[in-house]
């Protein structure tokens, strides 16, 4: 069965359209007949996320400007409802990681992580969120992080980031939902993105990211999107304020050594320790 989202017809921003989870989010909305807005500092790859959707039979333009940039954000946002009208969802898939240890982490680095991650995602919502209170309806979508919930060593930046999202996300969703504008975040474990893939070791992905998530592998980032999609629809009108995980259960418990079966745990009961 598949649950009609009814998104056809709506206009939506994705920041971060060009890659990953945001491209994917473009493309699953474009086949739902939704207009969208592919923003990202990458603008060829935006070019190739809007020519995608075109194959598709859905409108779509390219809005490039640098996230961390409130004026150019503004400036951008105003192009795109000239463009396509008014808009009625955001996803901010934007987003940079790069680790390194707290110890070494460059000043530059920091600001750098908070810019795109943070700051660009307030100056986002701000843009499309204020033109959205106006008229009284939108929804919004931020992406997060199973490190919006826990620390990971090497990404003293990326995890204050994506903690301060749900913050920003809880703030907004408090501020503005009374006048029609729910916002949501999304918390994405490990997907299978060029993010990931570039940064990451395969033996790495493979030996440790996927033994600690009970579903025993990355997520993809179409299963990331879906829960985007479900949540600018009307399926989700009373969901607001929502930190909703995509994360296999990594969230779920502590020691998912073996793929959730807690090794020691697991070798206790066999070993009866646990009986009465
Ligand atoms: N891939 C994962 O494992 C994972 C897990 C949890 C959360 N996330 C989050 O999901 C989001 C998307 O990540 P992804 O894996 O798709 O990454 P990605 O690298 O594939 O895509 C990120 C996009 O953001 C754009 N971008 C970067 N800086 C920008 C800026 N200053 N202005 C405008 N655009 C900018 C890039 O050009 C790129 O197209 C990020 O916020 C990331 O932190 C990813």
């Amino acid at each position: 069965m598949r649950a009609n989202l009814e998104l056809s017809g709506r206009t939506v921003l994705i920041t971060g359209g060009a890659s990953g989870i945001g491209r994917e989010c473009a493309l699953a909305l474009a086949r739902e007949g939704a207009a969208i807005a592919i923003a990202d500092s990458n603008e060829r790859g935006a070019t190739e996320t809007v020519c995608e959707i075109a194959a598709l039979g859905a409108r779509a333009v390219v809005a490039s400007f640098d996230v961390r940039s409130p004026t150019d954000t503004e400036a951008a946002i105003e192009a795109v409802e000239r463009d396509l009208g008014p808009l009625d969802g955001l996803i901010t898939a934007a987003g940079i990681s790069r680790p390194a240890p707290a110890t070494d982490l460059a000043a530059e680095s920091w600001e750098a992580v908070i810019g795109v991650n943070l700051s660009g995602t307030f100056y986002s919502c701000q843009a499309a969120g204020r033109r959205m209170v106006a008229r009284g309806r939108g929804a919004i979508v931020t992406i997060g992080s199973v490190s919006s919930l826990g620390g990971q060593s090497g990404r003293a930046h990326y995890c204050a980031s994506k903690a301060g999202v749900v913050g920003l996300t809880r703030d907004l969703a408090i501020e503005w939902g009374s006048r029609g504008v729910r916002v949501n975040c999304i918390g994405p474990s490990a997907t299978d993105t060029p993010m990931i893939r570039r940064g990451i070791p395969e033996n790495f992905v493979s030996r440790v990211m996927e033994d600690r998530t009970p579903l025993a592998r990355l997520a993809q980032p179409s299963e990331v999107a879906s829960v985007c999609l479900f949540l600018l629809s009307d399926l989700a009108s009373f969901v607001n304020g929502a930190l909703i995980m995509v994360d296999g259960g990594v969230s779920a418990g502590f020691f998912t050594r073996g793929h959730g079966r807690d090794f020691s745990s697991q070798t206790l009961l066999a070993q009866g320790v646990y009986s009465e």
